[in-house]
């Protein structure tokens, strides 16, 4: 009866100790754990130019944000998204990059278009759609892929950054519907200025009035390039009616001007 209580309490102190030592190699691996940076490791970044990046001022991360979106150049776009995984020395499996024309050469062979597509919609398993910046403008897109492969070999064209400010997509749409070459937005300018004189229900003596087919068919027969002409620098009709040259803004670019007659002469019968 006494050697079966000893017995019993000394496995009960068994258990206790042995229970207390598993805790603490429990908590000693813990805080190994915590410490060793095992977290942060998983990501394996440590080229020079990933180094780079995360020791730059907070200043020169942020370069590049203070333009407005759809006006970055493609090397702003390129030093703050795509390098992440086409830097010089990327490890990034596939990427091709920057400045390697070998990686970059059998790309470049499929096409500006192809490549910006790829850039737009993301391409295979490892690019993805804006190279994961959905602010970014398929202008944007389309500039820093001609950087990229202008750097790597290549020779493509990229989309101007407009000095005006106005959006990307605003542009080519009202070029196209104003005969190409011209790149204001027509309507704006003569919504601002051409309407004073050249309303549809305008009262000034001579003035073409918009839609009025009659008042512009012979107008339009001199031509586009003599329209623009007259109305950029300035023209007296034959009955002594005075068109002020550029309507008489002269901070008006010769494009706005264009590009305002072209709406003109389209809303009244012609086809410019
Ligand atoms: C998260 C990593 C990552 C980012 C960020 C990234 N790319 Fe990529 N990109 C890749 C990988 C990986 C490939 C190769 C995919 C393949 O061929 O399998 C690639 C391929 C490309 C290609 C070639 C596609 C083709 O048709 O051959 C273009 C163009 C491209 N990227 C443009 C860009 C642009 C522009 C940016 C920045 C706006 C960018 N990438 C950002 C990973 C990235
Ligand atoms: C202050 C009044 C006035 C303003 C503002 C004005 N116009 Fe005119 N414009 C006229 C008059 C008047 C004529 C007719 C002149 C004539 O044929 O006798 C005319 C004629 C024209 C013609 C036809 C020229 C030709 O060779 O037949 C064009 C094109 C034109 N204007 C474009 C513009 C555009 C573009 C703007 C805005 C940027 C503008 N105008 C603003 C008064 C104005």
């Amino acid at each position: 009866m006494k050697y079966d209580k000893s017995k019993a309490q000394g496995s009960a102190l068994t258990t206790f100790l042995g229970g207390i030592a598993i805790l603490l190699a429990v908590l000693f691996l813990l805080v190994k754990l915590a410490t060793s940076g095992y977290f942060y490791h998983s990501v394996e970044e440590s080229t020079p130019t990933a180094i780079e990046t995360r020791i730059m001022s907070a200043g020169q991360v942020q370069e590049g944000d203070g333009t407005p979106v759809g006006q970055r150049t493609g090397e702003q776009i390129f030093n703050k998204i795509c390098i992440q995984c086409h830097a010089v020395d990327s490890t990034v499996a596939n990427a091709p990059r920057l400045g390697n024309a070998a990686d970059w050469g059998p790309r470049i062979a499929k096409g500006f278009a192809v490549l910006v597509n790829s850039g737009i919609n993301g391409f295979n398993a490892g690019m993805p759609a804006r190279g994961g910046a959905s602010d970014l403008t398929d202008d944007e897109v389309a500039r820093a892929v001609a950087y990229m492969t202008n750097e790597s070999g290549g020779n493509f064209e990229a989309p101007a950054v407009n000095a005006d400010g106005a959006s990307d997509a605003a542009v080519p749409a009202d070029s196209a519907a104003a005969g190409g070459d011209v790149k204001a937005d027509g309507k704006a300018v003569f919504d601002k200025l051409c309407v004073a004189c050249h309303a549809s229900n305008s009262a000034i003596a001579y003035s073409p009035k918009l839609t009025d087919q009659a008042d512009w068919a012979p107008r339009i027969k001199q031509g586009k390039e003599t329209l623009f002409k007259h109305a950029i620098e300035g023209y007296t009709g034959p009955q002594g009616g005075i068109m002020p040259a550029k309507g008489g803004n002269a901070a008006l670019t010769d494009d706005e001007v264009k590009a305002a007659v072209v709406y003109m002469v389209n809303q009244s019968g012609g086809q410019f």
